[in-house]
């Protein structure tokens, strides 16, 4: 039996971290050692909120702590209206009321913290949020992270896919100068961005699959990925399917042999004021002569990506 892969999952759901939630929680692959929140598609109150309620509706207990409730140096501006989410943030499903789960009293990177030297083996940061959780750490415990993160996998900027602005994606840009604290960690990042997240699009059939698991997490599922489709294409743009690409993060931590093409390169992120603040600066060309510090991922295996995902909400409640 192979030895379950240790993670830490820091996410602000969110539809689509709720997807990465489910396929990190009900993997046989992957050990998650604890659930951490970062105020990003809503504030922490709402983000505890999904999480805890996502946990509860899929049988499953882990520390949930609370992070950064605002960037390191930016004002945190997003308003109820803001991105596909919904006003919940979890829109288009209605959680019971009766939620036991309680956010922890440690706070997130005291938690990862506490996993990082507690774990005989080095521990995988899957991040589906932005990156203020991650800042702090690196800042607050620079020689554990160099010496027991096996890897950062974060959801997160974009090489030559453009949504709004070239190299522009939310959650490397809504906290540029925790993104430059990562990207110049020299800890190994793995970057799944919009590149391979809107090349893994779901349509009707997977949510008619998550529906014939015929348990309460595809039926959630299938609620909520019905209502992400609609708000996504209407605030973003239609491509005839929706991302999910929180998940994209974790599916590759479970099997990398979904990785289908990856490239490692030069990634900057430029942080002073202008046009490209916050961009994730790709060096797709490599003629900057600068040290690779990101294996940028550009496609995985559609098929095996969403039979992992109905696996993994199969084998819960
Ligand atoms: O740009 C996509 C990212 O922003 C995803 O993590 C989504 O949940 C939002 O946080
Ligand atoms: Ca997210």
């Amino acid at each position: 039996m192979e030895k379950k892969i240790p993670v830490i999952l820091d996410c602000d759901p969110g539809h689509d971290d709720m997807v990465a939630l489910v396929l990190a929680l009900g993997s046989s692959a992957l050990d998650v050692k604890a659930v951490t929140n970062v105020a990003g598609n809503k504030r922490m109150e709402k983000v505890v909120k999904n999480t805890l309620n996502i946990l509860h509706y899929c049988g499953v207990e882990r520390e949930v702590a609370a992070g950064a409730e605002r960037p390191l140096v930016r004002a945190y501006t997003r308003t109820d209206a803001d991105g596909c989410h919904g006003v919940s943030g979890l829109d288009g499903f209605e959680f019971p009321k009766d939620n036991s789960l309680k956010v922890s009293e440690r706070k997130a990177i005291e938690v990862m913290a506490d996993v990082l030297r507690s774990s005989e083996e080095p521990v995988t940061i899957i991040c589906t949020a932005p990156l203020t959780n991650i800042g702090l750490l690196i800042r607050a415990f620079p020689e554990l992270c160099r010496k027991k993160i096996k890897q950062f996998s974060i959801m997160g900027g974009t090489c030559q896919f453009v949504l709004t602005k070239p190299f522009m994606e939310f959650n490397t840009f809504l906290d540029a100068e925790a993104t430059k604290i990562l990207f110049e960690s020299g800890i190994p990042i793995t970057m799944y961005g919009y590149d391979v997240t809107y090349r893994t699009l779901f349509g009707q059939s997977f949510i008619d699959r998550l529906l014939a698991l015929g348990n309460k997490t595809g039926y959630m599922m299938s609620s909520l990925l019905k209502e992400f489709w609609v708000l996504h294409n209407r605030t973003w743009i239609d491509l005839g399917g929706c991302p999910v690409h929180d998940a994209c993060a974790v599916a590759g931590v479970i099997d990398p042999s979904l990785i289908v093409k990856s490239e490692k390169m030069h990634v900057e992120i430029p942080t002073e004021s202008g046009y490209l603040s916050g961009a994730t600066v790709c060096d797709y060309a490599h003629r900057s002569e600068l040290p690779d510090n990101v294996t940028v991922v550009f496609e995985l295996n559609q098929d095996r990506f969403f039979d992992l995902i109905l696996v993994s909400a199969g084998n819960l409640t």
